[in-house]
Formats: structure tokens, sequence, C-alpha cells
């Protein structure tokens, strides 16, 4: 096996073995998980993923591709515990949701028990999509590339989103924010443009990208980068004054 392929199945071990103990720990300790920030109990986690998937994901330059989203599909990257896949499933007629862990059956679960049916979840081993090609009209992922093992992960995650996207379709994608680095790391990491730690523990930061780095990746892959910025804090409360720890970009698949 290549050192890709060691260090992806090591990251897809590591969250899963992470998530599944959450899970033992009961709803809770598994809802919070995901999110610590806002999701301390399965009410919070739910309101909050409508106020995140409205706020970070249905941004006007998004909204002003989506017509008739009832008859739209939608796509997430690291769909967690749900709680911004249940959002998503109000606002599209059918949503797909992709992670690297192994409590599909059991987030599955939950969304029908929450009356949910509108929706397919999915085990990728952490780069790939397994959609057809030009089969989706949004792609999202909210606090999940941030958390990727390589860079290289992110840019194969970014021809999976052109290869599923459909002509006319658009991406939201967040990833890890450079300017969170301390002054001095983002002076030596300037040039590369990027800062991986490939034996980050799960939920820890393990890549920031550059907006600049990322902004020619995209259009180098024949994505229209739309629209860029930042997350905020814990919605709407930090809003908008606290800036959060994720860039973002905004695509388009011509
Ligand atoms: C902090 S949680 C965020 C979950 C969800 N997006 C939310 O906002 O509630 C990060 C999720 O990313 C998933 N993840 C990490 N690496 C991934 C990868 N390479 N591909 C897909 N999902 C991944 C983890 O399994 C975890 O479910």
């Amino acid at each position: 096996m290549s050192s890709y392929a060691v260090q992806l199945a090591a990251h897809q071990q590591k969250y899963t073995q992470a998530i599944a103990q959450a899970r033992h720990t009961g709803a809770q300790g598994f809802t919070a998980w995901f999110n610590r920030e806002a999701a301390q109990d399965a009410t919070q986690a739910m309101v909050r993923g409508f106020w995140d998937f409205g706020m970070h994901i249905l941004t006007p330059p998004v909204c002003a591709h989506l017509d008739r989203p009832e008859r739209r599909s939608a796509l997430e990257i690291g769909y967690g515990g749900g709680r911004l896949l249940y959002a998503a499933s109000h606002f599209f007629g059918w949503v797909h949701g992709v992670d690297i862990h192994a409590e599909a059956g059991y987030v599955a679960q939950q969304l029908r028990a929450a009356g949910r049916h509108n929706f397919q979840l999915y085990r990728t081993p952490g780069d790939v999509l397994p959609i057809a090609d030009a089969s989706v009209d949004l792609v999202y992922s909210f606090i999940v590339l941030q958390h990727l093992p390589r860079y290289t992960v992110l840019v194969r995650y970014l021809h999976e989103t052109r290869r599923c996207l459909r002509a006319g379709g658009v991406a939201q994608l967040y990833f890890g924010r450079f300017g969170r680095l301390h002054a001095l790391h983002q002076v030596r990491w300037w040039w590369r443009g990027y800062r991986e730690v490939p034996h980050a523990t799960a939920n820890q930061i393990s890549l920031v990208v550059r907006v600049g780095v990322m902004r020619r990746l995209c259009a180098t892959l024949g994505l229209q980068v739309l629209a860029h910025g930042s997350s905020y804090y814990r919605v709407p409360d930090g809003y908008p004054t606290q800036r959060g720890g994720q860039s973002y970009v905004t695509l388009y698949r011509g």
C-alpha cells in the first residue's frame, strides 16, 4: 500500500473508533461529539443545525443557483450525527450523506424517528463520493475538511465534487482557515499555502489552507469560484462579531 493509502486508512480508523466510543456513551454524548460548540443535546443540535445550514450553507450566491429546490438534491461530505442533513432534508427533495464512520445505521434510525425519509447515507474510505457522475445540485461540507489528514485528500474531494455536480450545480465548502495559525507559523507555511498535521487526534484541526491557494486549485479543476469568506462561531449568538475557524469557497460547475 502507498503511504497515502496507509494514512487514509489510519485516518478512517481513528474517526471510526472515536465515534463508535461516543455512541456507546449514549445519545447525548454522540450528538455532542460532532459539534461541541453548539450541540449539548439533541434539540439544540437540531436547532443549531438549521441555523448553520441557513447561514453557512444557503448563502445568497448558493440560493441564486438553486431554483425549485423541492426537485433538487444535495450531498453532505461528513454528515457526522446528521444535524445538518436533517435541516437539508427539509430544504431539498433528496439528500445524500457521506462519512467515514460506521454509524450510518444509527443516524438513519434517528432521522427516520424524526420523520425524515428523503435521504441516503454512504460510507466512504475518506476521499471518494460514492455517487453517480453529474447527479447532485449542491455539495456542501462544514467542520470536516479542516480534519483531513493531507492536502492531497482535499484535492481528491474537489475532483469528486466536480464529478458529482450537475452542470449548473454549486458547492459550499468550508475548510481550515490559514489565519488561525500563529503568526510565525503563517510566515513559515505561507509559500506552501497550507499546513498539515498528520498525527492529529480525531476532531483536532489537521489541515488549514490559504484562501488564495484554494481559489487557484478550484479554478484549475474547472470549478468557478463565486464567493469566499469565513465561518462564524455559534450562529446566531456570535454573529457577526465572532469569526470562526473555517474559510469557505462557493463553487459553480458550468
Ligand atoms: C466535527 S464533525 C462535523 C459533522 C457535521 N458536518 C456537522 O456539522 O455536524 C466531523 C465529521 O467529519 C467526518 N470526517 C472526517 N474525515 C472525513 C473524510 N475524509 N471524509 C468524510 N468525512 C470525514 C467525521 O467522521 C465526522 O463525522
